[in-house]
């Protein structure tokens, strides 16, 4: 383990990661660059898989691509064998996978509340306790990192049932830092502003090039963020240097969150 490789030696495995503009390919290429061997889930086609593999092991790392549907349990379970037999244990869990219906309340169908919640939230419950419980099994600590949105404190039209989603992701990040704690390993949650991933395409607020000028001019950085400034923050959360963060909430957003009000109030350069 040296300062550019500070998770040398240590497995990590990521959820909705295979997506060429994806969160999850960011965080898998940072980790690998941070020294981790990596497993990639997704449901993506196994060519996007095999894709993603390729790029880790050209950073020198070994990888393995497992599709497998978080929403259930049994295939859930194989992704941690599959990933445990092709690496070893899994030390660093990575909950990336989610999904978006942009829909008001008034308009909300079962079929896309059902959908939001079983991958954004009781996929994170599933794979967050196979995680747990091969850790606690083991006895030697993990990382846990679950992948949040701003819109977990932020509302925003059209996104109540992504948004409980995610704040429900906070309470379960929070509980478990603690029921985890004795057992050495960490639990902390990311919250991403915008970033231009596939997810968006279907976003009603970022279609026409003054949709996406409106949510540049909210972000007091002024750009989207890059997949890979997601990863780096996993990657630090991931490493010895976070050992004392658990149960926080790192936004990465470029201030979009403390920026929120400057559509009505200008901020002095
Ligand atoms: N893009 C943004 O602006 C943004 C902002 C905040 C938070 N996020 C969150 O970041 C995470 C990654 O999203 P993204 O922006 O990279 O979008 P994305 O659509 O590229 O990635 C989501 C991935 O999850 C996968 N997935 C969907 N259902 C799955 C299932 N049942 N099992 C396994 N994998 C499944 C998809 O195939 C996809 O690869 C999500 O949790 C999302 O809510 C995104």
């Amino acid at each position: 383990m040296t300062q550019e490789t500070p998770l040398a030696g240590r497995v990590a495995l990521v959820t909705g990661a295979a997506r060429r503009r994806g969160i999850g390919r960011g965080i898998a290429l940072v980790l690998a660059r941070s020294g981790a061997d990596v497993a990639v889930n997704d449901v993506a086609e196994d060519e996007q898989g095999a894709e993603r593999v390729r790029e880790v092991e050209a950073l020198g790392r070994r990888a393995v691509f497992v599709n497998a549907d978080v929403r259930d349990p049994e295939a859930v379970r194989r992704m941690f064998d599959t990933a445990e037999e092709a690496l070893g244990p899994v030390d660093v869990f990575v909950n990336n996978a989610g999904v978006c219906v942009w829909q008001n309340v008034r308009e909300v169908d079962r079929e896309a509340f059902d959908l939001i919640m079983g991958v954004n939230l009781a996929g994170a419950l599933l794979c967050c306790r196979e995680a747990a419980q091969r850790m606690v099994r083991r006895g030697r600590g993990g990382r846990i990192v679950i992948i949040s949105s701003v819109h977990a404190q932020m509302p925003f039209p059209r996104m109540a049932v992504y948004g409980a989603t995610k704040n429900a992701l906070r309470a379960l990040s929070d509980h478990l830092a603690l029921e985890l704690a004795p057992h050495g390993i960490t639990v902390n949650h990311v919250g991403p502003g915008w970033v231009d991933s596939d997810i968006n395409l279907a976003s009603p607020d970022l279609r026409t090039q003054a949709d996406r000028q409106r949510t540049l001019d909210a972000i007091p950085l002024h750009r989207p963020a890059e997949p890979e400034d997601i990863g780096a923050a996993v990657s630090f959360l991931a490493s010895d240097a976070a050992a004392y963060v658990t149960g926080a909430f790192l936004r990465v957003d470029g201030g979009f969150v403390v920026g929120k009000y400057t559509r009505i109030a200008e901020v002095a350069p």
